[in-house]
């Protein structure tokens, strides 16, 4: 089993990171993270040229992830909230996944991950909700979901327990 992790986190020492990696560690699959941050990645320009030409006319480190969703089962995709969303640098991944869509389609399986600072679990559920029904609607099977709530720092991600628990379980039985 290929599984892929996507971390829309620009903290060096990231919740959401730590998360997406527990995850990871529990499979016994073969794995790899991408954090979007780190990378050279053009947001959508809405050419279409992606319609006409089977790829994305720019040929940037989205070609790795391109790659990682024909090769992986599951992708495991994570970001903190930021004002009420996901953060910008992992809707412009989502964004450049329109070339994908397009073309070979997808068909992965997925993880998603969100972490907030808000100690209210129900605050951002019908933005999670949305998002989660998108993504299955161009091709990805959701598998679970983690919505870690009252997480503004790494230390309470790691005195919380819950959280990290819950992403070994869903790991563990991928
Ligand atoms: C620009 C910015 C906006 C944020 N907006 C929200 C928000 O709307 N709701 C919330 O609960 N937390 C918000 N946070 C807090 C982060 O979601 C929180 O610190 C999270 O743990 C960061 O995850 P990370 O360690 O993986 O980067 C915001 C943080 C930043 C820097």
């Amino acid at each position: 089993m290929k599984i892929t992790g996507i971390s829309g986190s620009p903290r060096p020492e990231s919740s959401t990171n730590a998360l997406i990696k527990a995850v990871l560690d529990s499979t016994d699959g073969e794995s790899q993270i991408f954090n979007i941050n780190e990378l050279d990645i053009k947001p959508c320009q809405s050419c279409y040229y992606c319609k006409e030409n089977g790829v994305c006319k720019y040929q940037d480190d989205y070609t790795d992830i391109v790659k990682a969703l024909d090769e992986s089962d599951v992708f495991v995709i994570g970001s903190p909230i930021y004002f009420s969303e996901v953060t910008a640098q992992l809707k412009t991944f989502i964004d450049r996944l329109y070339s994908v869509v397009n073309n070979q389609g997808i068909s992965t399986k997925l993880v998603l991950i969100y972490v907030q600072a808000n100690p209210d679990g129900s605050l951002y559920k019908p933005y999670i909700e949305a998002q989660s029904n998108m993504l299955s609607n161009i091709g990805f099977e959701l598998v679970d979901t983690i919505n870690a709530y009252g997480i503004p720092e790494y230390e309470n991600l790691i005195e919380n327990k819950e959280f990290l628990e819950k992403a070994k379980e869903i790991g563990s039985k991928l």
